[in-house]
């Protein structure tokens, strides 16, 4: 790869900002100063700016127990992002794979590598997301009834072009239910339970296809093994 490539994909810089800075004299490969952008570099080189080696990051995936109050977001607005709490180098690389809402908890897969997170989004590849959802009423009997058939059926939701693909629902208590999806449409969880009439008053992602939190308390992360990634 490319002298400036390799340094903006190491360092904060930008590509420009690398090209001035192999300007000024700052960047060394294998002990000689190198000037020139184009220079072709790999791992096996030894690249230092201003002294301090630089090293390429591989793709990174990570799952992460999402706590109240944080955003899945690319900026920062109101709330601290999710990718702040994960402790990596070059954070601002992941992206999280789908969303959850800022007052969901839970399950949340981040990645810098883009494919990957086409794979397990994606509604062809029928990846379970299950969520435990706590109703503000029960919802039990006939209700209960009409509710597992529509959800199996699919909903038409205001502003969507489709109904929802077929869900699984069960209840585990009056007012706590399971329920699986396989898409994530805007606020989906929420807006099918407002659809029959019920307000979700807590909800929490509990496994996205094999993968489940396990011990990982709230705001923990750890990366994934290699045979956790190659499920999806
Ligand atoms: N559905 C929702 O309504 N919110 C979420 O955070 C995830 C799914």
């Amino acid at each position: 790869m490319r002298l400036d490539r390799f340094l903006s994909e190491t360092t904060d810089l930008t590509r420009s900002l690398a090209k001035k800075a192999l300007h000024r004299e700052e960047v060394r490969v294998d002990g000689e100063v190198v000037k020139n952008p184009a220079t072709q570099v790999d791992a096996s080189r030894r690249v230092t700016w201003n002294g301090e080696p630089l090293a390429l990051v591989g793709l990174r995936y990570v799952m992460l127990h999402k706590p109240e109050g944080v955003e899945c977001s690319a900026r920062r607005g109101l709330y601290p992002l999710v990718r702040e709490l994960v402790d990596l180098p070059h954070v601002e690389r992941l992206q999280t794979v789908g969303r959850l809402d800022v007052d969901t908890t839970g399950l949340v897969l981040l990645t810098d590598d883009g494919q990957w997170s086409h794979r397990v989004t994606s509604p062809k590849r029928r990846c379970g997301k299950v969520y435990r959802v706590t109703l503000a009423e029960p919802l039990e009997g006939e209700a209960l009834e009409a509710a597992v058939t529509q959800f199996a059926e699919g909903l038409w939701l205001d502003g969507e072009e489709k109904p929802t693909r077929p869900a699984e629902l069960s209840m585990r208590e009056p007012r706590v239910a399971e329920l699986t999806l396989f898409e994530g449409k805007y606020h989906q969880v929420k807006r099918m339970f407002a659809a029959i009439g019920h307000h979700v008053a807590a909800l929490h992602r509990e496994a996205i296809g094999p993968l489940s939190l396990g011990e990982l308390a709230p705001g923990e992360w750890r990366e994934l093994s290699e045979a956790e990634r190659a499920q999806f």
